[in-house]
C-alpha cells in the first residue's frame, strides 16, 4: 500500500494490523452492533446507509443511524445519495455532528427504492460517483471511501475504482457481485483481487468471507483488507478470529448474546431494542436448539436473562 497517500492520522493505518472491517448493513451495523465488533477486534466499522437528503432534512431516524456510541473511535459513516452538492453537504453535517474517521459513498445497494437515486444505480454512471466523491472530499476534512459492487450487470469495476481513485477516494471497498446478482451466487474475489492490482489506493474485498480461512484466501489476493458483514451477526467473535485470537465457545457465545440485548436495550428502549434484535440472538445460541426457539420469541430483557443463565448453569 502506498504510505504516503495515508495520512498520519487516519484510521486507514489500521490496515496495517490483522484483522477485518465490519461492513455496512442496513438493519444491523448499528452503534450496539459496532461496538461489539470493535471489542473483538474489528479494525473499525462502517454504520448503516444514511440517506443525505435525510440529512440534509434533519430527520431523527436518519441521523440516529450514524449517531456513534461514547467514546467510538473508529467510525466511517455512509451515505447514500445521487447530488453531488446534496451529497457533499450532508457529508459536512455528518462530520459536524458526530466527527467520524472516515466518510463513505454507498454505491452498492441494490433495494428498488433507492432507483434512480444513487446507490448501486452509480455503477451505471461512474462519472457522477467520482463527481460525488469529489465533492465529499471538497467538503470535509476526513478520508472519504466509496464501496461499490462489480458493475450493473457486467464487471466494470476497474473503469469503476479507478473513476472513484481519480476523484480523490482514500480507499474503495468491491463487493465481488453485479447489482444484478443481488446476493445471488459466490463472490468473484479475483475480479476484486484485478482491481486491487491495479489502484494506488488501498483496496477492500467484500463478499463471503465467514472464517480465518476465507480471510486468508483474500488477501492472498493482494487486496489491502477484508470486510465481513453476514458471517458476523450474531458472532462479533469473527473479528477476534482473523485478527489472530480464538474462537468463542457455546458459553461465551450466550454471554456475549445477553450483553449484545442489553446494549440494545439502552440504545433503543426495550421492546423495539429485543424485537429487532431476535434474528441476530438467534445466531449467538445456535448451539441451543430450545434456546433458538424462545429468542425467536423474547420481548423483555429479564425474560431473556433467565433463559439464558439457565441454560448456562447446565452448561
Ligand atoms: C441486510 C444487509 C444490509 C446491507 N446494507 C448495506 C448498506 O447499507 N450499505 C452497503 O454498502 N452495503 C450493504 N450491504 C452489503 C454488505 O455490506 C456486503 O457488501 C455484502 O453483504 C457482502 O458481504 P458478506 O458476504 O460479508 O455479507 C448489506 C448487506 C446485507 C445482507
Amino acid at each position: 500500500m502506498p504510505q504516503a497517500l495515508l495520512k498520519p492520522t487516519s484510521y486507514l493505518e489500521r490496515l496495517q494490523h490483522p484483522g477485518a472491517v465490519l461492513a455496512p448493513m442496513a438493519g444491523y451495523s448499528d452503534a450496539p452492533f459496532r461496538q461489539l465488533a470493535r471489542r473483538y477486534g474489528a479494525l473499525w466499522a462502517v454504520s448503516e446507509m444514511l440517506s443525505a437528503r435525510g440529512v440534509l432534512e434533519g430527520g431523527s431516524k436518519t441521523l440516529e443511524l450514524g449517531q456513534p456510541y461514547p467514546g467510538e473511535d473508529h467510525l466511517v459513516i455512509q451515505l447514500f445519495g445521487a447530488d453531488s452538492l446534496e451529497v457533499g453537504a450532508a457529508a459536512a453535517e455528518v462530520e459536524r455532528l458526530y466527527q467520524p474517521q472516515g466518510l463513505e459513498l454507498n454505491m452498492g445497494c441494490p433495494v428498488p427504492k433507492m432507483r434512480g437515486r444513487g446507490g448501486s444505480c452509480l455503477l451505471q454512471t461512474p462519472e457522477l460517483a467520482a463527481e460525488i466523491v469529489s465533492s465529499m472530499v471538497r467538503h470535509t476534512n476526513v478520508p472519504i471511501s466509496a464501496k461499490m459492487r462489480l458493475g450493473w450487470d457486467t464487471n466494470r469495476a476497474l473503469e469503476i475504482a479507478l473513476a472513484l481513485e481519480g476523484a480523490g477516494a482514500a480507499l474503495v471497498t468491491v463487493h465481488g457481485r453485479t447489482k444484478a446478482q443481488r446476493y445471488e451466487g459466490k463472490a468473484d474475489w479475483d475480479a476484486v483481487g484485478a482491481v486491487a492490482s491495479s489502484l494506488k489506493i488501498p483496496v477492500l474485498l467484500s463478499g463471503d468471507v465467514c472464517s480465518v480461512q476465507d480471510a486468508r484466501a483474500a488477501l492472498a489476493l493482494g487486496v489491502a483488507g477484508v470486510m465481513v458483514g453476514r458471517g458476523a451477526v450474531g458472532n462479533p467473535f469473527l473479528f477476534r478470529e482473523i485478527a489472530g485470537g480464538k474462537p468463542a465457545t457455546p458459553l461465551e457465545r450466550l454471554k456475549v448474546a445477553l450483553e449484545h440485548a442489553e446494549l440494545n436495550v439502552e440504545w433503543y428502549g426495550e421492546l423495539r431494542g429485543l424485537r429487532q434484535l431476535r434474528k441476530v440472538l438467534i445466531g449467538y445460541v445456535a448451539d441451543f436448539p430450545d434456546l433458538v426457539e424462545q429468542v425467536k420469541r423474547i420481548d423483555t430483557l429479564e425474560e431473556l436473562r433467565v433463559k439464558i443463565e439457565g441454560e448456562r448453569a447446565e452448561g
